[in-house]
């Protein structure tokens, strides 16, 4: 890539805060984090307490944590409403008429929502979900494009103790079906279709085509963005604006317990079957709350911007929850970073004048490729922060990020976390952390995280080894849907009082964290999640494939690309039709993103004597072109030499 640099290594490069940020900031000095740090693993009582006045309560909790292991329930006795917190105080008070939501549409139509506005139609919307049947407790799917009504259709089943499980809109069919299956949803909010490349996505056509192999959804609302032509079936689907239009736009806020579950979202773990990370109302609200406040730095006449989309975590936590419960104004764009071209996001940027901006390194990687062209035309001096979210980011990208988009002052929040933990927990505090290009810094507060080896020993500093926290913090999963064992075993079972976050990791002699990557099957492409298990079931289930092996191998503007290897039935051998046939077959079931970048027809993959596929070695000879490691194990040692023909070494 172009951004090289043959300077000093990236660990001696020191950006210390900006005194000017320092100024206006809440925390301006590393003895005050250190103070309030202390004050949150020592005194979590004291802390959150403190803190959690900053919500509003309907009944104020009688205790901060009960947490029996591993199982946690935060701000207990507390009865709280997260959609009033994130609307209601913010439009029945000073914030009435500031824009809570400016929107753009791919195609350049804009909406302004003011917080009085929103207000109106989460009330709206509300009162259609509870016309339609929808109770406290039921599973709301919302598979939607990125627009306003995506967050208004969350807000809605917040307020009214409903579920929602968001689908990201590129997902296909099938995944559509698991979902639905797993958890039992009964109301699907959708839309004709979405922008997307100047493309129509039909999500409704998706949905109808799911909702033919699980009938448990007696509702689909369905609100109108792209026009085309949609099926509605009678008794079923109901327009959203039609729907809207019998209904007050007033609502009552009810109070939920603190532990009311808040959403499912579905993730990809090491097995086949994606996991429903669920999550509940205070200690999630408190934790995105506080995050935004302190990380992000808030404040009233920023605008702020979060390029996720709403179908992951981040969209879940920093566009809809952390934000609004912030009462800040902030951008939601449809579309793709390149429609019509690589200075969409600039355009925006200076003409709304973006104050923070939030995105993946995926995404930077994509600019820099494209060209300083794209952006040297557009004046983003109003931007004040940076940050950068869902995967390691490289230096010399990290570099490239605070020049030409922060104007070589911006500080930049390299912020690590996950859909479990709800909330980011590594982080610098733009206004005291010293940064280093590379490494998310330090621990956030109540986040107690350390780096084990295999036994579970703390490392030292500078040692390689597996991250974990060591206490439970407001945010965190409570477990995974209709699933204790699987939430135990997957999260707690490694290392006895443990969370285990999958990543791999060291801390400097500084105590900064420096996140090397997924230790699980686990790929990260374009900053999305993707089960190998997943990829390799959906090879397996078209007709030709007798065996499939999945695996990541690093990539230059994805962070990881998918690698498969695939045996077929009857020993065939594999043609480039096939080859084109099989990656769209994954897209149809999982979706365009888990598409294979390359594909390896092979009569044989690498297998123990027991039959288990020897994932490491396909890794190792992807990446390396040789075998190294202990083979003694192979049940047929001739296929290493046979890979190593297929993959031209
Ligand atoms: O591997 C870590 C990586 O993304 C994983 C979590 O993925 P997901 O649940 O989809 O959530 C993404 C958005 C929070 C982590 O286990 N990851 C996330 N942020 C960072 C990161 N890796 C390195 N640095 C980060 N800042």
């Amino acid at each position: 890539m172009s951004t090289k640099r043959k300077s000093k290594s990236p660990e001696a490069q020191v950006f210390k805060p900006d005194k000017k940020f320092a100024k206006t900031t809440r925390i301006s000095s590393m003895a005050q984090y250190k103070r309030m740090w202390k004050e949150s693993i020592d005194s979590p009582s004291k802390f959150w307490a403190r803190e959690a006045k900053d919500l509003t309560w309907q009944k104020k909790w009688s205790k901060v944590l009960d947490w029996k292991a591993p199982f946690a329930e935060w701000f207990v006795g507390g009865k709280i409403n997260v959609c009033e917190n994130c609307v209601d105080r913010h439009a029945d008070g000073p914030r009435k008429n500031k824009a809570a939501i400016i929107f753009e549409g791919e195609p350049g139509d804009r909406t302004v929502l003011t917080y009085a506005q929103l207000k109106r139609e989460v009330c709206k919307f509300a009162n259609v979900l509870e016309a339609n049947g929808v109770k406290s407790k039921d599973r709301v799917i919302i598979y939607m494009p990125m627009i306003p009504e995506a967050a208004i259709a969350m807000l809605a089943c917040a307020r009214i103790g409903a579920v929602h499980s968001v689908i990201f809109g590129g997902f296909a069919v099938d995944a559509i079906v698991d979902r639905l299956e797993d958890s039992g949803a009964t109301t699907v909010i959708t839309a004709d279709g979405g922008w997307r490349r100047g493309k129509v996505v039909p999500l409704k056509d998706n949905v109808d085509a799911a909702l033919e192999k699980y009938k448990g959804v007696k509702k689909v609302i369905v609100a109108k963005r792209t026009g085309q032509d949609v099926t509605m079936k009678r008794g079923r689907d109901l327009w959203w604006n039609e729907e809207c239009a019998k209904v007050p736009g007033t609502h009552k806020a009810k109070a939920f317990d603190s532990e009311h579950p808040l959403f499912i979202l579905y993730t990809s773990g090491s097995t086949g079957k994606p996991k429903g990370i669920l999550h509940t109302s205070a200690g999630y609200l408190m934790g995105t709350y506080i995050s935004c406040k302190y990380i992000f730095d808030m404040k009233d006449d920023d605008v702020y911007w979060c390029t996720a989309d709403v179908g992951w975590i981040t969209g879940h936590s920093y566009i809809v929850y952390g934000p609004m419960a912030n009462g800040v104004t902030q951008v939601m764009y449809e579309g793709a970073p390149n429609q019509p071209d690589f200075s969409r996001f600039w355009r925006i940027c200076e003409d709304l004048g973006v104050t923070i901006f939030y995105t993946a390194p995926t995404a930077i990687r994509a600019f820099i490729r494209a060209g300083e062209e794209f952006i040297k035309p557009y004046d983003l001096s109003s931007i004040r922060l940076l940050g950068s979210v869902g995967e390691p980011i490289n230096p010399d990208v990290w570099l490239w990020y605070r020049e030409h988009i922060g104007g070589g002052k911006a500080p930049i929040v390299d912020t690590w976390w996950q859909t479990e933990t709800g909330s980011i927990l590594i982080s610098p505090l733009p206004g005291c952390t010293p940064t280093i290009p590379g490494t998310a810094t330090l621990p956030f507060f109540g986040v107690d995280a350390a780096i084990v080896d295999e036994t579970g020993e703390e490392c030292k500093p500078d040692e390689s080894g597996r991250l974990v926290l060591r206490k439970p913090w407001p945010s965190m999963l409570r477990t995974i849907y209709n699933d204790k064992p699987r939430y135990k075993k997957t999260y707690w079972g490694d290392f006895k009082g443990l969370y285990t976050a999958g990543d791999g990791a060291r801390r400097d002699k500084q105590g900064n964290f420096w996140i090397t990557g997924r230790m699980d099957d686990v790929l990260n492409v374009s900053g999305h999640r993707l089960g190998t298990a997943e990829i390799e079931g959906a090879l397996v289930a078209h007709e030709a494939v007798a065996e499939a092996a999945v695996i990541g191998r690093p990539d230059d503007l994805k962070g990881q690309a998918v690698v498969a290897f695939v045996s077929l039935k009857g020993g065939k051998t594999g043609d480039d039709a096939l080859l084109k046939e099989l990656r769209n077959h994954v897209g149809k079931l999982i979706g365009a993103i888990a598409k294979p970048d390359d594909l390896h027809f092979t009569p044989a993959l690498p297998k123990t004597r027991s039959g288990k596929i020897m994932r490491r070695l396909l890794k190792e000879l992807v990446a390396t072109g040789n075998v190294t490691g202990n083979t003694t194990t192979l049940e047929d040692p001739t296929v290493i030499d046979n890979l190593k023909r297929i993959l031209g070494r």
